[in-house]
């Protein structure tokens, strides 16, 4: 094939390598792209190249001439060429450990150590990459500490509810979380696009009883509705259902699947809510099967082999992965209860995590 060229056993298509040159006439400083991809020769020859211990030089012939080079580092960092099989195997071993109701690794971290430490601030927010959940404690209970928390890593997602929203018991809730009852395990704002990808619930009045917090690993579930019953995961993950909520002053709807799942088969994204699910509405033949399917997969979210349960306390503070982890509210909450949620993106916290890591790689050298 002469497509493509070899460095260190892996190999790499020219028309990748030309769009990867690293040169100055290629990459602004800020190692921005400066040419345009749509605009490079498909054709491309090279008329020389040579790989050394250090990296790849390319040059190309013309009448597309070009001098390139590409440090092993990079090429190494970048390589795709990885066998189907091996792929699979790091595809399933990303950070993430997925949990069940044997999970008793989730870590309390402590908020005055969280908001001083580089350190303890990227175990903290490594416990959401890695479980979809994390926890803080002793967080003052002053309301509206919890916009303060997600300074700490990203910016608040404002919504109809505000920038933040009060889980209290209200008269004529317009939402069954501002009720006493319990919730079953759900994800919060399927109705959103997007829908926020994170979420915080901060604890600052206990119940006198009940209010105990359910999560489950949605993940997790999917996984194990793929392997028992394979046909009904592939329904939740090709059709998609309405998402709703309607209030006096907000009409907001998403169509989407309940599962949904990258071109490799890798999960990417639960929504499970009953209280705003709308009618399902598909084609007739397609109904009972995709009712059975989505009972299935709700039973194993729900069921007892799947979810951990913990109650919250005053200062106690949840963050989690609102794509990922299901949360509900586990038995009616007695005497004044009262949370406080808001909500967040993943991106934030992805990048607070990547700089934490770069600058505690800088301490330690
Ligand atoms: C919510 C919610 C859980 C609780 O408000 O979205 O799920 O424990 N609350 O009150
Ligand atoms: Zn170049
Ligand atoms: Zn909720």
């Amino acid at each position: 094939m002469d497509n493509m060229l070899y460095f260190k056993g892996k190999r790499f298509h020219l028309l990748w390598l030309r769009d990867n040159c690293q040169c100055q006439d290629c990459r602004h400083e800020s190692g921005q792209r400066l040419h345009e991809t749509w605009q490079l020769a498909v054709d491309l020859q090279v008329e020389a190249s040579s790989a050394q211990e250090d990296g790849l030089s390319v040059t190309w012939a013309a009448p597309n001439w070009h001098q390139s080079f590409y440090s092993a580092a990079f090429l190494l960092a970048h390589s795709y060429d990885d066998n189907p099989q091996e792929l699979q195997i790091k595809a399933c071993n990303t950070e993430q450990v997925l949990w069940d109701q044997t999970f008793n690794t989730l870590a309390s971290h402590e908020y005055q150590q969280v908001i001083s430490s580089g350190a303890a601030k990227f175990d903290w927010l490594s416990d959401v990459l890695i479980y979809g959940v994390a926890k803080l404690k002793n967080v003052p209970t002053k309301p509206g500490t919890i916009l303060k928390v997600v300074e700490e890593f990203g910016f608040v997602r404002q919504t109809n509810y505000g920038a933040l929203f009060e889980v209290l018991s209200v008269e004529k809730a317009e939402n069954l979380a501002f009720t006493p009852l319990p919730l079953s395990l759900h994800t919060d704002n399927p109705y959103r696009n997007p829908v926020p990808s994170l979420q915080l619930l901060h604890c600052l009045v206990k119940a006198e009883a009940g209010g105990v917090t359910a999560l489950t690993d949605g993940f997790n579930a999917a996984r194990i509705l793929a392997k028992k019953h394979p046909a009904a995961f592939q329904l939740l993950c090709t059709q998609p259902v309405t998402f709703r909520f309607a209030s006096d002053d907000a009409v907001l709807e998403h169509r989407a699947c309940m599962i949904e799942v990258d071109g490799q088969g890798m999960v990417k994204a639960v929504r499970l809510n009953n209280r705003s699910c709308a009618p399902l509405h598909m084609a007739f033949e397609k109904m009972l099967d995709f009712y059975r399917a989505y009972q299935l997969f709700a039973a194993i979210i729900q069921s007892q082999q799947s979810k951990m349960t913990l109650t919250l306390g005053a200062g106690d503070l949840l963050l989690f992965d609102n794509q990922r982890v299901l949360h509900g509210r586990e038995i009616q909450a007695v005497g004044h209860r009262h949370l406080q949620g808001c909500y967040a993106d993943r991106d934030g916290l992805h990048s607070t995590l990547q700089v934490l890591k770069k600058t505690l790689a800088g301490n330690v050298a």
